[in-house]
Formats: structure tokens, sequence, C-alpha cells
């Protein structure tokens, strides 16, 4: 097993190259089932996620081709309609499959995710929404078995909670039912605007893109003829790295970002302390001097997102005063907690919400990576750690990051993989 070795650096310095996004990535993915054409799909991280999800798709027979940041997806030899329980284990994500997969054979079964280390993570919305559109759903042995036999219908779904991959489903769903669909509270994340931007080329007529209502036409069970793009940048990432930036007080520069997809993280950037200048496509984050406690609430786009909360409590240990920082989203997501107390991190935590006391000198040791995000806010805690840190169990870290420590390295981090 990987793990990374970290030293405390004074400063960094120099540019990021930031990746096209995980998040979007999957769903457009998943999006292909939907063609009747082979699609190009470049600007794409080489992250295990999408390995994944591209080795579920072979599995069901679908060609897959690499090349650099980009891959070729032809589903029209895809066959079958089961995503098993050895793939779906590694990626909840995987459930993406059920509804363009229903949508086009008319039947689907996919593993239930089970646990997950952030919370419980049901998928109710989803298999709600889906029956609402005319499915049967049963689960039996562990699996979804979803049908319907004459292709689903457009209906009217109000989802109880905004949900992310929820809404993806639905709408790729919706992309090939019968009649139109209309999805109200659905989730306005850039990287579902994408997929309904790219739909939306393909012939699919979308109202409301961007908007909490989305209005889907759908094609009556026909393929699409889906264009070859660019999958958008990761604001995540990007986030990442400029919390990276900020907690070593540098100047680093982040190119191919999207900046207007991360106003409430500069936003809460800039209460700390921090100033930008900004270009269409790049930001650089100027050295800091003091860093400025703060308060954050983990919301839905376009509010504060959930994955930038680790890395945001990682950062208030080096502010002046007390953070108090609320999870909104997931219920056990401050696993990463623990591990920056071993750190000598000054937490206390009180249900929903963590108060960090600043500003605390860190101590490199031994830590363990719990999720994928809880991973990047113990590399950023080794940054100005004295000393040495270990982070174990990468493997969450590569799901989601391309190359994080030879980004870092890039711009001075003295950061290496090693074997245990
Ligand atoms: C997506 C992101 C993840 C991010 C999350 C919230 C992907 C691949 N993952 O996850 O990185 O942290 O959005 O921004 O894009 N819920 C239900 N029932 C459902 C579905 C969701 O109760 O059927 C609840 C969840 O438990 C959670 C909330 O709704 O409390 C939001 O979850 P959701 O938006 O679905 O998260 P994901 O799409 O899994």
């Amino acid at each position: 097993m990987d793990y990374l070795k970290a030293q405390s650096v004074t400063t960094l310095q120099g540019t990021i190259n930031i990746s096209g996004a995980k998040n979007a990535s999957l769903p457009l993915i998943a999006m292909t089932i939907l063609a009747k054409n082979r699609v190009t799909i470049s600007n794409l991280p080489q992250v295990a996620d999408i390995k994944t999800l591209l080795k579920l798709l072979t599995n069901m027979g679908a060609e897959v081709s690499f090349l650099e940041h980009s891959v070729e997806v032809d589903t029209k030899p895809l066959h079958e309609t089961k995503a098993t329980y050895d793939i779906v284990k590694t990626m909840r994500a995987s459930i993406l499959v059920l509804g363009p997969i229903l949508a086009r054979f008319g039947h689907c079964e996919v593993s239930l995710p089970g646990g997950c280390a952030i919370g419980q993570r049901p998928i109710d919305l989803h298999l709600k929404a889906l029956e609402q559109m005319g499915a049967t759903i049963e689960i039996k042995a562990g699996y979804i078995e979803a049908r319907a036999a004459k292709g689903l219908q457009g209906a009217n779904i109000i989802f109880d909670k905004i949900t992310v991959t929820g809404t993806a489903n639905i709408v790729m769903a919706a992309a090939l039912a019968h009649g139109e669909t209309t999805i109200t509270n659905a989730a306005r994340e850039p990287e579902v605007v994408q997929l309904c931007e790219v739909l939306s080329e393909s012939g699919v007529e979308i109202d409301g893109i961007g908007t909490a209502v989305l209005v889907i036409q759908g094609n009556g069970g026909k393929l699409l003829n889906i264009p070859d793009f660019s999958v958008i940048p990761d604001r995540i990432e990007a986030g990442t790295y400029l919390c990276a930036g900020a907690i070593t007080k540098s100047e680093i520069t982040l190119k191919n970002v999207e900046p207007k997809h991360l106003d409430a993280v500069l936003a809460k950037l800039e209460e700390m302390g921090a100033t930008f200048s900004i270009t269409q496509d790049s930001i650089t984050i100027h050295p800091l001097q003091n860093l400025k406690p703060v308060k954050i609430i983990t919301q839905e786009y376009p509010a504060f997102p959930t994955d930038m909360q680790a890395q945001f409590v990682a950062l208030a240990t080096q502010a002046e005063g007390v953070s108090i920082i609320e999870e909104r989203l997931f219920e056990n997501r401050f696993m990463h907690v623990s591990e920056l107390q071993r750190m000598g991190a000054n937490i206390t935590l009180n249900g929903h919400t963590a108060t960090v006391t600043g500003k605390t000198e860190l101590s490199g040791t031994d830590v363990m990576a719990t999720d994928l995000r809880a991973s990047s806010a113990l590399v950023l805690a080794a940054l100005v750690a004295n000393g040495e840190t270990n982070i174990h169990r990468i493997y969450h870290l590569d799901r989601g990051y391309d190359s994080l420590e030879k980004k870092l390295e890039g711009v001075g981090a003295k950061i290496e993989r090693l074997q245990e």
C-alpha cells in the first residue's frame, strides 16, 4: 500500500494545472450509455474513481480506449445490465449507471452500495423518482432490480432533498423517457449543469439548466448522438490548492480553472485574509499575512461545498482565533478531526459542528486518511506541521486527486509517495 511522506515547508511558489472534475466526469461517462455513437471525453482526470467506472462499463460490454487525459467510449456493444458488488462496493457513484441502463434496456440491476465512511448516504430518492417514472423496483439479495418493460415515462419529480447524483441519474433517465419530466429541487452543481448542457447539445430539450427546476423532454427511447466534449475543471481540486497557498502563506497560480465555480470558497478565503488576482481561467492567491478565523456552513451549490469542509478545518488550525465549521450534508464527515488532533490541533466537536481554536503548532506524525477529502486535509496540515508526517491509506486520495504529490512537488513541497 502507498503512503505519503511530507516535510514541513516554509513557502510554496509556482503554477498548478487543474485537472478535469472527477464529479463531472462520472455522470458524463455514465451518460455515454445513452449514445448511439462513439464519444471522446477529454480533460479527464487520471484518478481511480474514473478508472473504476470505465471498468464497470467495460465489464458490461462497452469498448473503452484510453488516450492521455481522454477516453473514447463506445457503448453500442454494451449488453450486460448488472453492476456487480465487486465494483459498486469500491465506488458508490456506480449508482449513476442505474438511470441510463434502465432507460436504454428497460431493466437494470445494481448492487446496493452499502455503508460509507462519511455517513449513511441512502439512494432512496433515486429509486422513488424512477418509480414515479414507471419503473418497478425490488431489492433482492443486496441488489436493486429495476424494470420498465415499456420504457420510462416522463413524470413530475419533487426531490425531498437536493441530491447531486440523484439529479444526474434522473436527468439521464428522463433524456430517454417518453414525454416530459420535471425535476423540482434539482441540484445546481456545475457538474450537473455540464451533464445537462451536453445532453442538450445531443438534442435533448432541457429547460432551466442551472436552476432548481429542470424540465426535460424525453427522446422516447431513441439513443442520442452525443458530441465529443471536454470536462469542466475540478473546483474541489482547485479549492484544495488554494488552501495549500493560504496555509503556507504562499503565492500559487492555478491554471485551467473556472473561477465562478469557486465563489463560495474564494469568499471564505477572503474572510480569512486572502487576496487574489483572477482572470477568466486562472486564480493567483497572494501570500497572506495572518490567517483570520472563519464561520462556515456547508450547503448545496452555490453555497459552501461539503467537499471543502475538511480542508478548511485544517486551514482553521492556523488561524488566530476561533473558527466554527458546521457540516450540514453528511452526518459523519469529521473523521479528519481526530487525526488533526493527533497532530496537535485544538478542535472540539459538538454534533455537526467543529470549533477550531488556533493558531496551534502542528507536529508531524503518522496519520490515517479516512476518506477522499479528509486525506487532502491531512496533506495540508502536513505542509505546516513540524517535522515529518506520514499519511497512510492514501488510496482514498487517489480516488479523486490527479497526481496530488507531483503537483505539490512542482510548487516546492517536499512530499513523496512510498510503499508501506
Ligand atoms: C455528491 C458528490 C460528493 C459530494 C456530495 C454533496 C459525486 C460523485 N459525489 O455525492 O462528492 O460530497 O454530492 O455535494 O458527485 N440523500 C438521501 N437520499 C438519496 C440521496 C441523497 O437522503 O437518495 C442525502 C445524502 O445522504 C446527503 C444529501 O442527501 O445527506 C446529499 O447527498 P447527494 O447530493 O446525493 O450526494 P452524492 O450525490 O452521493
